[in-house]
């Protein structure tokens, strides 16, 4: 196993964080990271804002349904799918900016803020910082967009605390393999492969001396949710993504 592959295998999400410092240097190195990753039409569909004002990570940790983790850890990095940057090139270019009023945009955008993210988790993790992602910041985006001043077609997807942690954590098990890589076509038969995981994860959380309870049970009850997480459904839209063919 290459030091890459051992970074990666070796991830966990911390939720608590010494009060340190993250060296700019390395901030720096991890945003590079993020940037080296490839995007829809090289256009770079997204933006990173570096919080470190510990009153805006405090409002960011209220914002994102009390993570206190958000306000402890130093930095907290809130990646945003970006089209404004495009939407300046068609000035520039004077071309109408279309890309917007399709669903399509959506998929681009989190795609490319899913695969930035990764790069800059992935480097944190290299550089011996702890991370967790922050979806929580999807809960109340008025507020997330206003407080950090997001133009028109950008949004807030994900955001990352980032520092050195302040615990040990073993690693959580995922599904076995089976589950996720399908030769060739779909393997819809993925009940049994639940259940065998289901005792895995009952397993992890009683060595933590938590409440065990089914990954089934919990994935089942989170997904009885509608609206399922946030106002995206209506901040999307005032922030310029119409995705008028998806209501055709
Ligand atoms: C996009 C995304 C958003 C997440 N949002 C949150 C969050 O708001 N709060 C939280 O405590 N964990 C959050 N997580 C962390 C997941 O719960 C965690 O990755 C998962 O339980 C697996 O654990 P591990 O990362 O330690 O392996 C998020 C993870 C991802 C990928």
């Amino acid at each position: 196993m290459n030091e890459v592959i051992r970074t990666l295998m070796n991830h966990r999400s911390f939720r608590q964080y010494r009060r340190e410092t993250v060296e700019p240097e390395k901030l720096k190195t991890i945003i590079e990271a993020a940037q080296a990753a490839p995007s829809w039409v090289n256009g770079q569909q997204v933006s990173v804002i570096a919080v470190r004002s510990e009153a805006r990570r405090q409002q960011l940790s209220v914002l994102s349904g009390n993570q206190k983790h958000v306000a402890e850890a130093p930095v907290f990095l809130v990646f945003c799918m970006d089209f404004y940057r495009a939407k300046v090139a068609g000035e520039l270019e004077g071309q109408p900016f279309e890309a917007a009023k399709d669903v399509d945009a959506l998929l681009v955008g989190a795609t490319d803020v899913g695969i930035a993210l990764s790069n800059a988790i992935a480097a944190a993790e290299s550089l011996g910082l702890g991370i967790i992602p922050i979806g929580g910041v999807r809960r109340h985006t008025a507020e997330v967009i206003e407080l950090l001043q997001l133009p028109e077609y950008v949004f807030p997807v994900v955001g990352l605390c980032v520092g050195y942690p302040a615990e040990e954590l073993p690693k959580k098990p995922r599904l076995p393999l089976e589950a996720v890589l399908h030769e060739e076509q779909y393997n819809p038969e993925v009940k049994g492969l639940i259940e065998a995981y289901n005792l895995e994860h009952r397993a992890y959380l009683k060595e933590q001396g938590l409440t065990e309870r089914d990954w089934s049970s919990t994935i089942a009850h989170f997904y009885t949710l509608n609206p399922q997480y946030g106002d995206a459904q209506h901040t999307l839209k005032r922030q310029g993504f119409t995705c008028d063919n998806l209501k055709k």
